[in-house]
């Protein structure tokens, strides 16, 4: 009943009688009132003046209640170790495609390349699994298409110049905005789950773990809702997702968005690091680097500096 109580409650903008809350609800007063005392035991501050209700206050916490249609899929927790390990548990109980874990903190939340990511208050972390039927060669994909839609959603949302720097971050000219990471398990050479985390710096003023860190209060000056960002972003992954097979426009918008191309750059995997130009992403995508001696390495994991 709540995501039509406070549907109902937002859309009238001040006071609502309480029959027409009945009416609309079809439900008797001590379900009503069951349900106002949940939310406002969560932060909402919901009202009755003259036998009318009105919503005076709203906490921005993920709720599951606040993304209609997906209440069942949304995972909420104030704190927790890390939002991957949340979704690979998840995962492994059988949760259905596009469930999401989202925490408020995490104590341990993890970068690439065994990185840790600072996940204070106020910035947005959460995991989504997905269960695409593709061989795992095929999941960089979804990495690629998380990190355009996020990026044009907070050019829309919050008129960030925000591009994509490879493989996976997004950055500004004053530093990293938001980090993907990716974990896949494999099933008789079939994905069987593949977990996209996202950490997105919103509210927060990230310190210390990362170097040149902003966040889009730290861009904009203002606060934005977490609640709205994901719930939008999550509507418009899952279009995307539903939309076009064809990848490679995936690859041309992270293109269009690129700040690692036509410049020089030094990868640096596991065990080796790669120096040269960047002049492409292939279909799979690799970053396309000419070396100081012409030829041509193309790069599929590591960390990218620009040099
Ligand atoms: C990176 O840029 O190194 C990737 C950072 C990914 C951080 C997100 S926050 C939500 C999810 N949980 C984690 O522990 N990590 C990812």
């Amino acid at each position: 009943m709540e995501p039509k109580l406070l549907q109902i409650l937002r859309s009238k903008g001040g006071n609502t009688p309480e029959q027409e809350l009945l009416k609309e609800l079809a439900c008797t007063r001590d379900m009503l009132l069951n349900a106002m005392a949940n939310l406002n035991g969560h932060g909402y501050k919901i009202i009755l003046e003259n036998q009318k209700w009105e919503l005076v206050q709203e906490p921005d916490t993920p709720f599951p209640w606040e993304f209609p249609g997906r209440q069942n899929t949304i995972h909420y927790l104030p704190v927790t170790t890390s939002t991957m390990d949340v979704a690979r548990q998840l995962a492994k109980e059988g949760c259905p495609h596009l469930a999401v874990a989202v925490a408020d903190r995490q104590t341990r939340g993890r970068g690439r390349m065994d990185r840790r990511w600072a996940s204070d208050h106020g910035g947005l972390y959460f995991t989504m699994v997905l269960r695409p039927d593709l061989p795992p060669s095929d999941g960089f994909r979804f990495t690629f298409l998380a990190s355009v839609v996020l990026a044009d959603l907070l050019k829309k949302l919050c008129r960030i110049d925000v591009g994509v720097k490879w493989p996976n971050d997004l950055i500004t000219g004053q530093g990293k905005l938001a980090g993907i990471l990716s974990e896949m398990h494999t099933t008789s050479g079939n994905i069987d789950f593949l977990n996209i985390g996202i950490g997105i710096n919103v509210n927060n003023t990230p310190t210390g773990l990362e170097t040149r860190a902003v966040s889009v209060k730290m861009l904009t000056g203002r606060k934005f809702s977490r609640t709205a960002l994901l719930r939008e972003f999550l509507d418009r992954f899952e279009k995307e997702l539903h939309g076009s097979n064809d990848f490679n426009d995936v690859i041309s918008r992270w293109k269009k968005l690129a700040h690692s191309l036509n410049r020089q750059v030094k990868i640096v995997t596991r065990n080796k690091i790669v120096e040269g130009f960047a002049h492409d992403v292939d279909e799979h995508g690799s970053l396309v680097v000419r070396l100081a001696d012409g030829t041509i390495s193309k790069v599929r994991h590591g960390d990218c500096f620009h040099v």
